[in-house]
């Protein structure tokens, strides 16, 4: 027998894995963590909503729950830092569910610790990236902790867990016969499985809860402001959690952010998900055009590298790693002149940037223009080509001779 502290989302199948666990003669501390997951939808809907879970894990015999809102924790310590490497996993995915596994873990030991308990647990199955986040992030932050993953050891179909639920007690919510599996923060919502396994069928309007239908956006543009302060985002005034619900918002209104992926999962597959995050949207789109105009061309070229990599560490569960942080590091240095203001203009379905200033710009328009009050030195680049061609001028020799 164990303590375990359990992850716990309130669904069907982690309220059959607490029942699982407490039959084996287990104690089980729940922990319910709200990422803001309902937030972008509904303005602010969602502080109700963990305490409920935490009530039901009680009900259900857990020796305690924990219900943490973390959503600022969640911006400031893996938004932040990842949003500074423009992360998308093969060139589309911003990795919402990616960067909330490596904190989900940081709960687990930090619960465990606090709980005094020997054994963590998780409810993913064998099949996805989530098992292999968590489970890195929690060896990486305590490697004595056990890590049990019982929907792993003995597989759980749906109707097995409705009977099972059924037997024992656990209420049955009407989103068991979900036809999607959804995974939400402030970064982004990801839809898979059901329908959309197939790639060539079209991804069905049920499918999206935070984007606006084509027919069902506003057919006026509507602009907005993001100001840049050392790479951290405000619009209106606003950051942290409250400035990504609030672009989620607005952003799905206008239909921003939808994704469609044919992925590489860690494990080997290629799944096809579907995602919305328009806040995320809206910012790296706002975040790129600040950084080309600030950046120099070498940051950039060296940055584009060091952006790839970092997506992939963190869709890899290697957040916890020395090379992150390595790569943070770089980052701090190359957001320091990242101050600026980006216009970007929201329009059916688009978050396009329109316009952007910086005290830190490199870009010159004296040395740029084409009409009067042109200051580049146009001789020079004589001897800039003169220089840049002795290379080729010696290899073309060489090839005439050895033809010849
Ligand atoms: N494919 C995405 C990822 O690996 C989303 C995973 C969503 N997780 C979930 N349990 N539905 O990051």
């Amino acid at each position: 027998m164990s303590t375990i502290v359990l992850a716990y989302s309130g669904g069907l199948d982690t309220s059959v894995l607490l029942k699982r666990l407490l039959l084996e003669g287990n104690d089980v501390i729940a922990l319910t963590a709200d990422l803001g997951e309902s937030d972008a939808a509904t303005g602010d809907a969602a502080a109700a909503a963990i305490g409920a879970i935490s009530a039901k894990a009680r009900a259900l015999g857990a020796r305690d729950a924990v219900a943490l809102d973390v959503r600022e924790r969640f911006f400031h310590e893996y938004v932040l830092p990842a949003f500074a490497a423009n992360v998308r996993y093969e060139g589309c995915y911003p990795l919402s569910a990616a960067l909330s596994r490596p904190l989900i873990a940081a709960l687990l030991v930090e619960t465990a610790r606090a709980y005094g308990a020997d054994a963590v647990a998780h409810g993913c199955t064998g099949k996805g990236n989530d098992q292999v986040r968590i489970e890195l992030g929690v060896r990486a932050l305590d490697p004595n902790l056990t890590v049990r993953a019982p929907l792993r050891e003995s597989p759980l179909s749906r109707p097995d867990a409705i009977t099972f639920a059924a037997e024992h007690g656990i209420p049955i919510a009407q989103s068991a016969a979900k036809p999607y599996s959804i995974d939400a923060n402030l970064w982004g919502r990801s839809i898979e499985a059901g329908v959309l396994e197939d790639p060539w069928v079209a991804p069905p309007e049920d499918a999206f809860g935070w984007t606006a239908s084509p027919q069902d956006r506003p057919s006026t543009a509507e602009e907005i402001v993001v100001l840049f302060r050392e790479g951290v985002p405000l619009v209106a005034g606003i950051s942290g959690a409250p400035l990504l619900a609030r672009l989620n918002a607005l952003g799905g209104m206008h239909g921003i952010g939808r994704i469609d992926l044919i992925e590489d999962r860690v494990i080997g597959l290629k799944s096809r998900e579907l995602y919305e995050a328009p806040a995320a949207t809206i910012l790296l789109a706002a975040r790129e055009a600040l950084e080309r105009l600030v950046l120099t061309r070498d940051e950039l070229r060296f940055k584009a590298g060091v952006d790839r990599k970092y997506g992939e560490l963190v869709y890899d569960g290697l957040w916890h790693s020395p090379l992150r942080a390595a790569f943070d590091a770089f980052n701090a240095v190359s957001s320091v002149r990242l101050s600026g203001e980006v216009r970007v203009r929201l329009y059916q379905g688009s978050a396009t940037v329109v316009g952007v200033r910086s005290p830190f710009a490199l870009y010159d328009e004296g040395l740029a223009t084409y009409g009067a009050g042109d200051r580049f030195d146009h001789h020079a680049a004589d001897g800039f080509i003169h220089l840049a061609g002795l290379p080729l001028d010696r290899l073309a020799q060489v090839a005439a001779v050895t033809a010849g």
